[in-house]
């Protein structure tokens, strides 16, 4: 059993706990707690061990009638691998924390790439992170990305990427950021910092990103445009993005007529949270022209890292193949396996 603490319980650590519980081969030790909120007293209703952030937050859980384990460093010294949830940019200062502790790290992508110098999509280079000491799963947007343009890759190749990505203004339970009355271009500058975070993953694929928000909480739409390396059809470009791992092919005819549409197929599966944790292409929006494929992506920014997580934590603890790994993450997790 890989053993597995959870140092950040917000929108992603939570989604990545769930997770490790359903995962046959690891034990979920236990989760940080940083503030008294709901969400803890859930999580200990569902049998999670809490232990606090600090000495501070012990005080104010223990004020609060918390029953906690201790703290983040009491987690550390039980745990193989940590998974860290915590706000973008606290890296650094965590990373000395694990390291000291002797604890792999997987990070998420709010940091930089530099923090571990391997950042991650399962499909791209699960082997990168193989007994590495730590990994960073690169953001959902990338991710989305990473997915598709490797899709393609494979199949007709990819000269040349180009998305427009219209982005959520924040997470559903955030009401300090949301919602906005406006489309907010982010950033104003051209290209967005997408295109070269896939290039952190896919190094050899030319890509330009520009990004704005838009009034909702639920996904990012991306509109891509690849140029394709061979003289490949609609047909062939399909054929790739069928053949992918964790991709949804959708279409409008079937009622996915939006974003919320989407969210809504995974309310109706049963999903926990309502989770899309494949990323969505729109197959009757899959056109070539001239030797670009264009087409629709749908990111659920808030679950499409879960399954990249899983893996990742498997690549770092070692003895694993990529295939076997993401076969146990897709079953454990609903997802269809290919
Ligand atoms: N949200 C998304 O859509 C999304 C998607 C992909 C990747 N990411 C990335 O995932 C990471 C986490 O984002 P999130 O949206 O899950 O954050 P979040 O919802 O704001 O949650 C952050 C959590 O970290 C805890 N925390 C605060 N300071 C900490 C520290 N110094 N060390 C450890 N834990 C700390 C907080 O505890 P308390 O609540 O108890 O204070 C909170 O539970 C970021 O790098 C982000 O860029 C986010």
């Amino acid at each position: 059993m890989i053993r597995v603490g959870v140092n950040g319980y917000g929108t992603i650590g939570r989604r990545v706990a769930d997770a490790v519980k359903k995962q046959k081969d690891m034990e979920l030790v236990g989760v940080t707690a940083g503030h008294p909120h709901y969400k803890y007293a859930v999580a200990s209703e569902k049998g999670i061990p809490l232990y606090a952030l600090d000495m501070k937050s012990l005080e104010a859980f223990n004020k609060e009638g918390y029953v906690l384990r201790g703290t983040l460093n009491d987690l550390l010294q039980r745990v193989d691998v940590v998974v860290d949830g915590a706000p973008e940019d606290s890296g650094p200062a965590n990373k000395a924390v694990y390291s000291q502790a002797g604890v792999k790290a997987v990070f998420q992508g709010g940091e930089e790439h530099e923090l571990t110098g391997v950042s991650f999509v399962a499909q791209c280079n699960f082997d990168r992170a193989v007994k590495k000491q730590s990994v960073r799963v690169v953001s959902c947007n990338t991710t989305g990305l990473c997915r598709v343009i490797d899709a393609v890759d494979k199949g007709p190749g990819v000269s040349r990427a180009r998305a427009v990505l219209a982005r959520r203004a924040t997470d559903p339970d955030d009401v300090k950021k949301g919602p906005i009355d406006a489309v907010v271009l982010d950033p104003t500058t051209v290209p967005s910092h997408h295109g070269p975070d896939v290039r952190t993953v896919l190094p050899g694929i030319e890509i330009v990103t520009m990004a704005f928000k838009v009034p909702t909480t639920h996904m990012h739409l991306h509109s891509v445009i690849l140029s394709l390396k061979s003289k490949a059809g609609r047909e062939d470009v399909v054929k790739a993005l069928e053949a992918a791992p964790r991709l949804n092919l959708v279409d409008g005819k079937s009622g996915f007529k939006s974003t919320a549409n989407i969210m809504d197929w995974a309310r109706e599966k049963g999903r926990d949270r309502n989770d899309v944790y494949e990323a969505t292409v729109w197959r009757d929006s899959v056109t070539v022209v001239d030797g670009d494929a264009y087409f629709f992506l749908g990111v659920h920014q808030e679950a499409i890292v879960v399954p990249e997580n899983v893996d990742a934590i498997r690549a770092l603890a070692g003895g694993y193949t990529r295939e076997e790994s993401m076969k146990l993450t897709d079953q454990s997790l609903g997802i269809a396996h290919r």
